[in-house]
């Protein structure tokens, strides 16, 4: 063999500097290439060759010289793939894709590549015809076949879930009936799932291939979620079914197509039980979905009446008739001393107050729940008695945008535009959080009004500072002054006056 010449060496030093330039280049172009230290190895190895060839001895003289050839053609093949995976099958071909080729099938193109070339760098450099050899040779092949039983279930069963696509990178999945997970990444061995915990699940593919498995994708088609609730047999079916899809339709992240669809399940012990069908695309968070229905409903159900039963054992054994009349006397009490500080019932006797207080019906609403729906019919006022509501009004010039007029919190009043002029509603209210509010409709406010007229008057000035605040706050909104003009107090204590047929 001939030694190695000064200039030799700095041929494969040059090879090797000019291999680690194009390294760093490719890397800053490319930031998926990453074959990092096969890279090196590759260079010095293809660097050494480049030596050796310069100085005329042939590598294949010797055994040396030949593991060499073989590594480097086998470095080579690694190399070549991490580049054309950078290259091309890692780039997506839309941009809202991931790669345009899957992990999976990635891993098996290389691996299938690099023992190709593995195989052919024995036979045709060392001389060595391995591949026969691996395939005669029984106790090879049992060993083999043993030591990699499991792993090559894992690689096809991906292969075969790679092909059949029952999930995709991004879907969520129910696996074994209670852990929901997204899938992150399949590779050849196992699936990389995350949990809404946080915790990554690294299931063998052998494993999903068998398991039954729910779908709920990655929220691009609305899936549907099945809610159960038991009412009264004393609420009619129709009015049940219209209160429930309303109350979960309204409930945020249900989508309005399909729509909520509502039927009798059956009738059981001390229930009818109803079945909702509810669509959404927050796949993530069914639990939370779930919950907003289910409140909703609670809340929806309370306002009109309706009790969720509880077994009858337990309601009767609690519903003494003592208790109730205490907790009705209670309640209105509490009614009363919220009216007394309300300031447009200031005027009104204690009676008169008792009176109203007595009329009123309190609704629970929660967070985010309209009260209040700008451009209804209204003919009632609420008093607020719990938490707090935000008052908005669309303005047409912002292109229906809602500017917040108010905040409004307890003891507030709303809703009495409407119940005294029968125009219809000035502007949405809706809740900050769980709140509670006492209403009151016409009946018992024209009692009020005929007993003492001087209210209107006071509520007529209520009314003109109310739609004086709405006109500044829309005048802020838009930068100049632009809002209807408000209507004066006397105008409003005529259309009052009429409305209720006062003198
Ligand atoms: P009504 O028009 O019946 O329904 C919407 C209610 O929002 C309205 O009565 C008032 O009670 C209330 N509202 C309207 N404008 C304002 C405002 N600027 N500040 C506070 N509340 C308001």
């Amino acid at each position: 063999m001939t030694a190695l010449t000064p200039q030799s060496l700095a041929v494969g030093a040059g090879a090797l500097l000019a291999a680690e330039v194009a390294y760093l280049l490719l890397r800053k172009r490319f930031p998926a290439f990453r074959p990092r230290l096969t890279y090196h190895l590759w260079a010095v190895a293809l660097a050494v060759l480049a030596a050796i060839a310069y100085s005329g001895a042939s590598p294949e003289a010797n055994l040396g010289g030949r593991l060499l050839l073989a590594a480097v053609l086998v470095l080579s093949a690694v190399v070549l793939f991490a580049l054309v995976e950078a290259l091309v099958l890692l780039r997506p071909w839309k941009p809202d894709r991931g790669p345009s080729m899957p992990k999976l099938a990635r891993d098996v193109l290389g691996l299938a590549i690099v023992v190709a070339v593995a195989l052919y760098a024995a036979t045709a450099v060392l001389g060595q015809p391995l591949a026969p050899l691996l395939v005669s040779s029984t106790v090879v092949s049992a060993v083999i076949g043993l030591a990699l039983q499991d792993t090559l279930k894992n690689i096809f069963s991906g292969m075969a879930l790679d092909l059949e696509k029952p999930f995709q990178p991004g879907d969520w999945l129910l696996l074994d009936g209670d852990v929901r997970a997204q899938v992150i990444e399949m590779s050849w061995r196992s699936t990389h799932l995350r949990t809404r915990e946080g915790l990554n699940i690294y299931e063998p593919n052998a494993n999903l291939s068998v398991s039954r498995l729910v779908n709920y994708g990655s929220g691009k088609r609305p899936v549907a979620i099945e809610i159960r609730v038991g009412l009264p047999y004393g609420a009619p079916p129709a009015e049940v079914k219209e209160i429930l899809r309303e109350a979960a339709q309204s409930a945020p992240g249900v989508v309005e197509r399909p729509p909520t669809r509502v039927f009798v399940e059956s009738f059981d012990d001390h229930a009818i039980t109803y079945f909702l069908r509810v669509w959404t695309r927050r796949v993530r968070a069914i639990a939370r979905i779930r919950d907003a229905v289910d409140s909703r409903i609670w809340y929806q159900l309370k306002r009109h009446g309706i009790e969720i039963p509880f077994p009858i054992r337990t309601v009767h054994m609690h519903e003494a008739p003592d208790m109730e009349k205490h907790r009705g006397a209670k309640a209105l009490r509490k009614a009363t001393e919220l009216f007394s500080a309300v300031d447009i019932f200031r005027d009104l006797d204690a009676e008169v107050i008792a009176r109203l207080a007595a009329a009123s019906v309190r609704r629970l609403y929660d967070t985010g729940e309209t009260l209040v729906e700008e451009k209804a019919e209204g003919g009632s006022l609420f008093v607020l008695e719990r938490g707090s509501v935000r008052v908005l009004k669309a303005d047409p010039k912002l292109g229906g945008k809602q500017v917040e007029l108010a905040v409004l919190g307890e003891g507030a009043f709303f809703g009495e535009m409407s119940l005294l002029t029968g125009e219809p509603r000035s502007a949405t209210v809706v809740a900050r959080g769980h709140c509670g509010a006492l209403e009151l409709g016409k009946g018992p406010m024209a009692a009020a009004l005929e007993q003492n007229p001087r209210i209107a008057e006071f509520l007529s000035r209520a009314l003109a500072r109310r739609q004086e605040e709405t006109a500044a706050a829309l005048e802020g909104e838009r930068g100049r002054a632009a809002a209807a003009a408000p209507a004066d107090s006397q105008t409003l204590l005529r259309r009052i006056r009429t409305f209720f047929s006062l003198r």
